[in-house]
């Protein structure tokens, strides 16, 4: 038998721990690790304010990968889970894998499926996983001559990682021209927009399904439902994400058994079919419609905001789930959750998703310190001394909890009331249409 010298040093209750990324989903990873489960030391890098409740932050980029390498060799780290996007998809994994060190997340080849839309496209056809027709276009001239043909509303994406900004509904000619123009010509996200998918509309509602995977077993969560455009009534342009609650009801027992069917194990099976090996957190972005739901995207990790609101409803021991998809033991693993709802409001600040301002004092958090209901997730935020300032877009998730989603929505506005800042804006309807579900 092969021993594995990974697992030997991975001893539940005193394993040292590094989690990398700095927003609201690495301070709610961070507090769910520590809400279900023991541990010897948490470290995150570079982690944010929030993070800093639970972990020592360390001063290192999400992308250094021979410096986290470097660090977790050094603390003796027996786990490294990664939450953001752009480190797996320079392949954090396979590097940390090559030095025998344990990590939760996908190789570099299955985190394509998030750091290329056509990429993901093509595999979502080749496995028929349910999702809207599209084509792929590396010229202006040839995108603007298929818009021209096409009906509205369309939907263009640029192909590359664009911090949840990348994608534009448009609903006429002009929006379409402007979008690629932005995209292909201005290169406002750079070489991440060189490549467009264009994509029929879908419609219905959205939601969210994340899973944990060991690459044999998918085992979905609880289900959520974002909110991307900025202003209520899902009015203005997208960002990463203003606000969640889980669950949405929208995801009915039998949407839920779909998603399973036709989506998850659909994907499963076809990485495997392509010889990569499916490891880590699985998200899918769905549209259901009359109850059949589709795939607008799958991303390889944690949603943000929805990791704010699921985790907390999380009863599992989180680092047993993190071994057990390291060791590929998942099958062994049966997820239980609190019956209460969540919601997450996410607090912005100026500007915010086209700019954002930074240094505004933040006040009213710690008010919050003592509540078994009603909690902060910090995301752009700094500590200058004895304050916390702005410091980025999407400033903080304020989370509330209640017995149903209508108790959730008046906790997390409750508590949101109570924090100021400078230019802060949030949406007021976070929730709304679960309640119009029920
Ligand atoms: N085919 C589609 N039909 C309708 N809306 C879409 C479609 N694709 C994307 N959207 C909208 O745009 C948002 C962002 O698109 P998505 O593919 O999830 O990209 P990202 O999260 O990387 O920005 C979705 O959450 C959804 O609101
Ligand atoms: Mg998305």
């Amino acid at each position: 038998m092969v021993v594995d010298s990974r697992k030997s040093c991975r001893y539940i209750n005193v394993m040292n721990i590094l989690l990398i990324g700095s927003g609201g989903r690495e301070h709610s990873i961070a507090r769910a690790i520590t809400a279900t489960s023991t541990y010897q030391k948490m470290y995150c890098a570079p982690g944010n304010p929030g993070s800093a409740q639970y972990c020592e932050n360390v001063a290192i980029s999400d992308s250094d990968i021979s410096g986290l390498i470097s660090f977790a060799k050094e603390k003796a780290i027996d786990l490294t889970i990664v939450g953001p996007e752009a480190p797996l998809a320079l392949g954090i994994v396979d590097q940390f894998e090559n030095e025998g060190l344990a990590i939760v997340g996908p190789c570099q080849a299955a985190a394509q499926m998030e750091s290329s839309k056509a990429w993901a496209k093509a595999f979502m056809k080749e496995f028929n996983i349910p999702t809207a027709s599209y084509e792929v276009f590396e010229t202006y001239d040839s995108a603007v001559d298929y818009v021209t043909n096409t009906t509205f509303p369309t939907v263009i994406k640029a192909d590359g990682l664009a911090a949840g900004k990348g994608v534009t509904v448009c609903f006429n000619l002009e929006e379409a021209i402007q979008t690629l123009k932005d995209m292909m010509q201005d290169k406002i996200f750079a070489d991440a927009g060189s490549r467009v998918v264009i994509e029929s509309f879908l419609k219905g509602e959205e939601a969210s399904i994340l899973a944990f995977t060991d690459g044999d077993t998918i085992l979905p969560l609880e289900s959520a439902q974002d909110h991307k455009p900025v202003f209520d009534g899902d009015k203005g342009p997208n960002t990463g994400g203003m606000g969640a609650y889980s669950p949405a009801p929208i995801v009915t027992p039998e949407v839920s058994q779909k998603v399973q069917k036709d989506i998850l194990m659909p994907l499963l099976n076809g990485m495997k079919s392509r010889g990569i090996k499916l490891k880590g957190i699985v998200y899918a972005g769905l549209m259901i419609d009359n109850g059949e739901p589709s795939v607008v995207e799958f991303n390889m990790r944690f949603g943000d905001p929805e990791t704010q609101v699921v985790l907390p409803r999380l009863k599992t021991n989180l680092l047993e789930v993190f071994n057990a998809i390291v060791d590929n033991r998942l099958n062994k693993i049966n997820l239980e959750w609190h019956n209460f709802s969540a919601v997450c409001v996410v607090m912005a600040s100026k500007g915010y998703p086209a700019s954002s301002s930074k240094g505004d004092v933040i006040s009213g958090v710690s008010s919050l310190d003592t509540s078994e209901t009603q909690f902060v997730i910090q995301a752009g935020t700094k500590q200058d001394s004895a304050q916390l300032l702005t410091n980025g877009g999407r400033v903080l998730g304020v989370v509330g909890t209640g017995g149903s989603i209508e108790a959730a929505i008046q906790s997390s506005y409750q508590a949101v009331e109570l924090i100021q800042f400078e230019g802060a804006h949030y949406r007021k309807d976070i929730g709304a249409k679960a309640v119009k579900v029920q």
